[in-house]
């Protein structure tokens, strides 16, 4: 129904220095809109769209500022497009994420570049849904909610199961979440942001044509 939602890269491997930095260390926020300067020197506005009334057992927030720069910088030199932050997704165990998306409205990112650094591999996952209440397509959700968007109200359409540790682009423009209610580990994604006009389509296309990476 949906097929760009996610690939792995397995050409690229994290160097092992940046899985020690599973800790969100810059005002963790959840359950609100998210709105930050980055870190890096384009000075892009972040902003990620999570609106849930409820207590919310996962955090998204800022890494060291030098790791996030060396980390966004190790991206650029590997990749043609210019990846403008990084941050970090922590999600309990025996917990999910709330559903959200990213963009384009909110001209934050249509995707990322993920590296899972913590998680029960073989179980940890991740869940790109459709609105249930809205028939568009779902890479343009972000026009049509403003407030929560609750389980109920989801339609599962994909997921992927993470059994090892390779890099995976991620579609944050569909509704998505992280599932990790089966497991007994936090699952924690340093996130890798694409900027903001280049998508999963454009991202597929310049992997298939050999020109993603330099
Ligand atoms: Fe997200």
């Amino acid at each position: 129904m949906h097929e760009n939602l996610y690939f792995k890269i397995p050409e690229l491997r994290l160097p092992a220095e940046f899985f020690s930095n599973t800790e969100v260390v810059g005002n963790p926020a959840s359950s609100q809109i998210l709105d930050f300067m980055n870190t890096a020197e384009q000075g892009q506005r972040t902003r990620l769209l999570q609106t849930s009334d409820k207590e919310s057992d996962w955090v998204t927030g800022t890494i060291d500022e030098y790791v996030a720069k060396q980390l966004v910088e190790w991206c650029n030199e590997k990749f043609t497009i210019r990846f403008t932050n990084a941050y970090i997704i922590k999600t309990d165990p025996g917990k999910n994420g709330d559903w959200h998306c990213e963009g384009p409205l909110l001209q934050n990112r249509l995707c990322a570049l993920n590296f899972l650094i913590q998680g029960d591999l073989g179980t940890t996952k991740a869940e790109w849904g459709v609105h249930k209440n809205y028939d568009v397509d779902p890479d343009f959700i972000d026009r049509y909610i403003s407030k929560g968007v609750k389980h109920e109200d989801v339609d599962v359409v994909k997921e992927y199961v993470s059994e090892d540790n390779i890099p995976f682009f991620y579609n944050t423009a569909c509704l998505h979440r992280s599932v990790n209610e089966n497991c007994t580990s936090p699952r924690t994604v340093l996130s890798v942001s694409a900027p903001f006009n280049i998508g999963m389509k454009e991202i597929t296309k310049m992997y298939e044509n050999g020109t993603l990476f330099r």
